[in-house]
């Protein structure tokens, strides 16, 4: 999305700003990439749809012939309405309820437990059902602490020890422990931080333990670079690497098993740019400061890991250069978009466009302040697909009424 400069002015004018824009292509792109890169035949990827729930994207990944895996019954929900079948469909969840289970369970998708806690409460009320596990290879990866997902102190998943426990308690219920999964973290680019994980993870598979299992799932947390001029994933390397390793996976365990990954950010990120207008220039003693009609209700990121997005000045691109903070319009002093970044000649009234926001922008978002969430558009090929409206100021405040 880097010539698309007249294309994204054409649609804030047209549907004005705070506004989305993702760019479906992209996601095609990252999909067909992702599927050419892993050889092994049998293989799923689920799209982590957490990330965006966009219906062009999710009307995508179903073309596409991808699964979703969800992290809550709502997500579920929305994953059946977009035409998902419950067996294309994931639920890992945390920390869930026993509602929460009888709910996904009742609408035939299958539960990817992460404690033992649950997978008791699971068998308790659903003796003779399969089921997932997600496991805890104590393998840490990620970009930051938040997002780290693995590792004996974090919330997520089984620990190996707790294995024998777990075989027992499914042995008792007659539960067939049909999968076994992990998710380690995200924003991977060196392909051993996936790999570390999936080694560890292989060393707990024994058909003895695991008699009925169909599928091993590698988890999401593919990363991709959010600054110019930084490496991407190799996705080739990490695909070929992680077939072969399966190959051997499957050796070992004496038959062949499906291999599955999870994606999110990956597939989604580089679609996304959101676009904001400046509203207010400041000049504090000699520190420039831009504010703009969004904020970090609209774009978390940034605010919340420090994470770095690119921004262009659509409206002056060819201006020189100055030192700008961009900040939102949220009451509250730490709303960043950007702390010192080197941007053309800012004016009031110029666009911004706020890149690589395609994943955990809008699925983030809320509406602190009560300001309404951006209005989405979807476009391929220059091509409006669907444009969401924002709500107005004065309907939003009646959801509280
Ligand atoms: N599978 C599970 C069980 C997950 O919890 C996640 C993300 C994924 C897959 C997809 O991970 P991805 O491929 O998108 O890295 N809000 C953060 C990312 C949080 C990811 C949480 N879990 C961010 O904006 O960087």
């Amino acid at each position: 999305m880097s010539n698309d400069r007249e294309l994204l002015l054409r649609l804030v004018h047209e549907y004005s700003s705070p506004l989305y824009v993702y760019d479906i292509g992209v996601v095609r792109a990252q999909v067909q990439r992702l599927l050419d890169s892993v050889g092994w035949k049998k293989k799923q990827i689920l799209y982590a749809v957490k990330a965006n729930y966009n219906p062009s994207i999710l009307a995508l990944i179903r073309e596409m012939g991808l699964s979703i895996d969800t992290v809550s019954p709502a997500e579920v929900h929305l994953a059946l309405a977009s035409g998902f079948s419950p067996r294309h469909i994931m639920f890992t969840a945390n920390n869930c309820s026993d509602a929460d289970l009888q709910e996904v369970h009742a609408l035939g998708v299958l539960c990817n437990l992460d404690s033992l806690s649950a997978l008791r409460r699971f068998a308790r009320m659903f003796p003779g059902s399969p089921v997932c596990l997600r496991i805890n290879p104590e393998i840490t990866a990620g970009s930051h602490k938040a997002v780290q997902t693995a590792g004996v102190h974090v919330k997520f998943g089984i620990l190996p020890e707790d294995l024998g426990e777990v075989v027992s308690i499914a042995k008792s219920a007659g539960l067939s422990i049909v999968g076994l999964h992990e998710h380690t973290g995200s924003g991977m680019i060196d392909p051993e931080d996936y790999l570390k994980g999936a080694k560890k993870l292989a060393e707990l598979l024994t058909p003895q333990n695991f008699p009925h299992l169909q599928f091993v799932d590698f988890g999401g947390g593919l990363g991709v670079p959010y600054q110019p001029d930084t490496p991407e994933l190799p996705t080739a390397i990490l695909g070929a690497k992680l077939s072969a390793l399966f190959e051997d996976i499957c050796k070992s365990f004496g038959r062949e098993l499906e291999l599955c990954m999870e994606p999110g950010k990956y597939l989604v990120a580089q679609c996304g740019t959101l676009l904001v207008q400046v509203t207010t220039l400041r000049n504090n003693r000699g520190k420039l400061i831009a504010g703009v009609n969004s904020g970090f209700s609209h774009l978390i990121r940034p605010v919340l890991y420090g994470a770095y997005h690119h921004i262009e000045n659509l409206s002056n691109p060819s201006a020189a250069t100055a030192i700008y903070d961009v900040v939102g319009n949220i009451c509250e002093s730490g709303d960043y978009f950007a702390e010192e970044r080197a941007l053309p000649e800012i004016r009031e009234g110029d666009i911004l466009a706020i890149r690589t926001a395609g994943a955990y922008g809008a699925s983030m978002a809320s509406l602190y302040n009560l300001r309404p969430l951006p209005g989405e558009v979807s476009v391929e090929n220059g091509k409006v697909l669907r444009h969401i409206e924002r709500r107005s100021n004065k309907d939003l405040s009646s959801h509280f009424r």
